[in-house]
């Protein structure tokens, strides 16, 4: 091209000065075409490369595939993704999961669900039972996972988990237990049963998992249980330790139990509504902070107790007691609303529905919580909407104050409007949408996925020596995440 070029331009132009700025012009189109070549190869030679033959199996390459998936799935952009196509199928979904049928006393059965004729294990979804209200609706995270497979294969919208039907298909196993509904509604002894059904339950869903086939293959590892009440699963979780949990946080769980690099936390569902075209501003806002909660509290709420004396005297500052249910919802509605900065401290467990709360009110977060484990905290950063005080720091006299007066306008107005953008993230529904909170979960959920691969394939080497002594001992990984440590 660059040769016609001068050539044409040569007749109509034919003076010496020309001619050196062509060459010129040339030689300076040569040198960057080679330079191009050297970085990238031209796209034309791609073509002309036979496809590559595969040299994995097709298991490695699929967890290839899925690897970059999970790392190129989230974006906080508008963008369309590589797994959102029109039509959602396990080819071209992020996670493939395969749902346990259990009997619908483990789920559906725990909303008062009764199937039509025996054997019909979930409800239509045409009708679907609701979930329990008021404080109940904070755990639900069981409810919408469930629902969102269920109906993953009818569902427009981006592919993000699809059930399959076949467990040898699948990335993870889910067990569709409403363990945080169980234990709300049937953790009290009624005589003359001697235990709980909650405890009935988890007891049976052991005896259920171990015996499975998919159990086995796995020792449990991709396994996803729902625990989001803290108190949920309490009597079996030392039973359950190889599979990955889903919880609100790690308070009442040993480390080698549950931990951020295996588990996934999700967000409570917020018991405030959203702020539907929210203009308050930072003016509009009077209350400088505001929290809302039991003041009293033991284990690691005693600081509430210490800020609350530090605090009460400040003239733009709001403590209100009781909790967030009927009237307190009204109240705290109002109060978030017209509040700056909203309140987070520690309770009985380092986290609660809180911080959701002031999330989608738009008033920014302050959490004094040394032990908070946040949602999705790999792909967000929360200090673009938070404010995070060490409780060491904030129970010094006059520190908190300082710090949060001394946040200006402009940096209020930052977060404020970051926090509009991210509100979505946390938000439960059903059908599901884009990167809402149960997208955003199962998203997590398939950041774990070679994880989970790398301890199978890993339990799986000395398979040929089934039946063995050896092979009873406790998996390797045992020893790393329990009390075993080796000593070196
Ligand atoms: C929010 O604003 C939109 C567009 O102006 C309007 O259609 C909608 O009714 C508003 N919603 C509420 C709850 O105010």
């Amino acid at each position: 091209m660059a040769d016609r070029s001068t050539q044409t331009l040569g007749i109509v132009c034919p003076r010496p000065f020309f001619w050196l700025f062509a060459i010129a012009a040339l030689l300076f189109f040569v040198s960057w075409f080679l330079l191009l070549d050297s970085t990238s190869p031209p796209h034309f030679i791609e073509h002309m490369v036979p496809n590559p033959k595969p040299s994995f199996n097709s298991k490695t390459r699929e967890a290839d595939s899925s690897l970059h998936n999970a790392h190129s799935s989230f974006s906080d952009s508008n963008g369309p993704r590589e797994h959102e196509t029109a039509e959602c199928d396990s080819n071209n979904a992020l996670l493939k999961v395969f749902m346990y049928d259990l009997p619908p006393e483990f789920h559906f059965g725990l909303l008062d669900w009764k199937p039509k004729k025996a054997g019909i294990v979930w409800p239509d979804l045409g009708e679907v039972p609701d979930y329990p209200g008021g404080l109940n609706l904070q755990h639900s995270i069981e409810y919408w996972l469930t629902l969102d497979l269920l109906n993953s294969r009818s569902r427009s919208g981006p592919c993000v988990a699809i059930r399959v039907l076949d467990s040898r298909d699948a990335d993870v196993v889910f067990v569709p237990f409403f363990s945080s509904v169980s234990f709300n509604r049937h953790s009290k002894v009624s005589p003359p049963a001697k235990v709980s059904r909650n405890k009935l339950l988890q007891d049976k869903l052991v005896e259920f998992l171990t015996s499975q086939e998919e159990w086995k293959r796995s020792g449990g590892r991709d396994h996803v249980i729902l625990a989001h009440h803290p108190n949920s699963i309490f009597d079996v979780r030392l039973k359950l330790w190889p599979c990955m949990f889903i919880l609100s946080d790690f308070g009442r769980y040993p480390p080698t139990v549950a931990n951020v690099e295996k588990d996934v936390i999700a967000p409570y569902k917020h018991v405030i509504g959203n702020y539907v075209n929210d203009s308050a501003g930072y003016d509009d806002r009077p209350t400088l902070l505001y929290f809302q909660g039991a003041v009293y509290r033991k284990d690691g709420g005693v600081i509430r107790q210490e800020l609350f004396y530090l605090l009460r005297d400040e003239k733009d500052v709001h403590f209100s007691f009781g909790s967030a249910v009927r009237d307190g919802v009204k109240q705290a509605t109002k109060g978030m609303h017209s509040s700056k900065f909203c309140l987070n401290i520690a309770g009985d467990t380092p986290s609660s529905n809180r911080l959701f709360d002031a999330i989608v009110s738009h008033c920014i977060p302050v959490i004094i919580s040394n032990e908070i484990e946040l949602p999705f905290e790999d792909v967000l950063d929360y200090s673009e909407f938070c404010v995070f005080v060490r409780a060491s720091d904030a129970v010094k006299k006059g520190f908190l104050i300082k710090l949060i007066r001394g946040i200006s306008r402009e940096e209020w107005t930052r977060m404020w409007k970051r926090l509009k953008e991210v509100e979505g993230y946390f938000e439960f529904r059903y059908p599901s949408e884009k990167d809402d909170a149960v997208q955003m979960i199962w998203q997590a959920v398939a950041r774990k996925v070679p994880a989970i691969r790398l301890k199978v394939h890993r339990l799986r080497r000395f398979t040929r020596f089934k039946g063995d002594e050896k092979s009873k001992d406790l998996p390797d990984d045992y020893y790393w995440l329990g009390k075993q440590v080796p000593s070196f």
